[in-house]
């Protein structure tokens, strides 16, 4: 048997539009059923297999929600922010719910995939220096690739003097575009590696982070819930 939990703790961090004092009052009004029985309190403990009902509407119980974020320019990857929005803000009503933080950084002016999740073990194992995910960049640059730079990657840049993991480059569809895959995440890496190169980014997206990657369709600023399923192909 799962661990026994508090009705309002389950029902608020299932439903991030229904706080715990809304269940009292909604348990007051004979709106939560648990098992089909209407005599609930918001303080009663549940099995997290125990069918509940808000409103008739069955709340599906996941220990842990992981979302894929199409993250747009302009926004910061943290979870608070005085000037700028956060990726937190783009997360829609009904995927939110305390806890949830970035599991990892692109820069302010970086498109792409951002995971977010409330699942501190996992992010602490795909973010941990040991883990190498790879992750994948399309790269715009101000000037033509050199014949070079594939091999300069691959051997490990120097950045400030420590030695980058080998990374991978891919020539993209002309001479300023191309692909890259890092296996760590050092502090504005990709544009300082460029730059040791004599270039200069001028766009940066992440296509992808383990072996998933971001939906095409997924329109900028859109996110999607990943199944765990599918989670698992990032870290285990
Ligand atoms: N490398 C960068 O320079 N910036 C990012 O946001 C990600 C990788």
């Amino acid at each position: 048997m799962a661990e026994m939990i508090r009705l309002d703790k389950f029902i608020s961090s299932q439903r991030g539009d229904i706080s715990r004092s809304d269940v009292k009052r909604l348990c007051a009004a004979g709106k939560v059923t648990v098992n089909g029985s209407a005599k609930v309190k918001s303080d009663m403990k549940i099995d997290p297999d125990d069918e509940v009902r808000v409103d008739g509407e069955k709340i599906e119980y996941k220990k842990f929600i992981y979302i894929m974020l199409n993250k747009p320019q302009g926004v910061v990857c943290s979870t608070r922010d005085g000037l700028s929005p956060t990726v937190l803000s783009l997360i829609p009503e009904n995927m939110r719910r305390s806890g949830l933080f970035p599991a990892g950084r692109l820069d302010k002016d970086t498109e792409g995939f951002v995971l977010i999740t409330d699942d501190g073990e996992f992010a602490h194992k795909i973010l941990s220096p040991k883990s190498h995910v790879p992750k994948r960049y399309f790269v715009r640059l101000e000037r033509p690739i050199g014949e070079e730079y594939a091999e300069k990657f691959e051997q490990g840049i120097f950045l400030d003097g420590e030695k980058c993991l080998p990374a991978q480059l891919e020539k993209g569809e002309d001479e300023r575009c191309c692909f890259v895959t890092l296996h760590q995440g050092m502090y504005h890496q990709i544009k300082r590696m460029f730059e040791a190169l004599g270039n200069k980014v001028t766009y940066l997206k992440r296509l992808s982070i383990g072996n998933i990657q971001l939906r095409e369709d997924l329109l900028l600023g859109g996110c999607i819930e990943i199944m765990h399923k599918e989670i698992e192909k990032i870290a285990y």
